[in-house]
């Protein structure tokens, strides 16, 4: 699906406190901060910001491992979402891991998260297994890269 004056690119400095208040918005407990951002970026996570029309309407972290892109957090603000941008987003890490060697994709999600499981689902994600974390349920999902 096309959106006009969609740009995905990577995150600079001045977007980091519209990212910690996406980030909030959708997970408060991890209390973003334009330092923590920094601070991952630092360690070797990085992040990709939706654009459109100038706003950052979302962004998704992930980390290059060894051998796989492991994806962190995604998330669209409401008002822009189901026009495509989280699977534009998606699509943009894949590309940069295929870019870089990498032979599949992975990430956790809540079992409770249907919008997302059939996100990922619809940009080729399968689901590989399930993880108890206290109790909360979640699936681990994966897709591979190779050609
Ligand atoms: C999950 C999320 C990132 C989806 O972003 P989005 O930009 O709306 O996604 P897209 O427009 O690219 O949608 C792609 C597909 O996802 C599925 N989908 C997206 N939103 C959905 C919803 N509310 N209900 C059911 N399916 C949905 C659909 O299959 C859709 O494809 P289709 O419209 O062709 O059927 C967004 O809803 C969000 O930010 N949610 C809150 C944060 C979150 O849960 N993040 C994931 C944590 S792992």
């Amino acid at each position: 699906m096309g959106i006009p004056h969609l740009l995905i690119r990577r995150i600079e400095k001045r977007d980091f406190e519209r990212v910690s208040g996406i980030t909030n918005y959708h997970f408060p407990h991890r209390r973003a901060t334009p330092s923590k951002i920094l601070k991952r970026l630092s360690k070797g996570f990085d992040y990709f910001v939706a654009v459109v029309d100038g706003v950052v309407a979302g962004f998704a972290d992930f980390k290059l491992m060894e051998r796989k892109v492991k994806l962190m957090e995604l998330a669209v603000d409401p008002e822009f979402r189901q026009m495509g941008i989280g699977s534009a987003l998606l699509a943009k890490i894949c590309e940069v891991a295929v870019r870089e060697g990498k032979s599949a994709a992975y990430l956790q999600v809540k079992q409770s998260n249907l919008p997302a499981i059939k996100l990922y689902q619809r940009n080729g994600f399968v689901i590989t297994r399930k993880v108890e974390k206290g109790a909360e349920s979640f699936y681990v999902m994966s897709k591979s890269l190779e050609i």
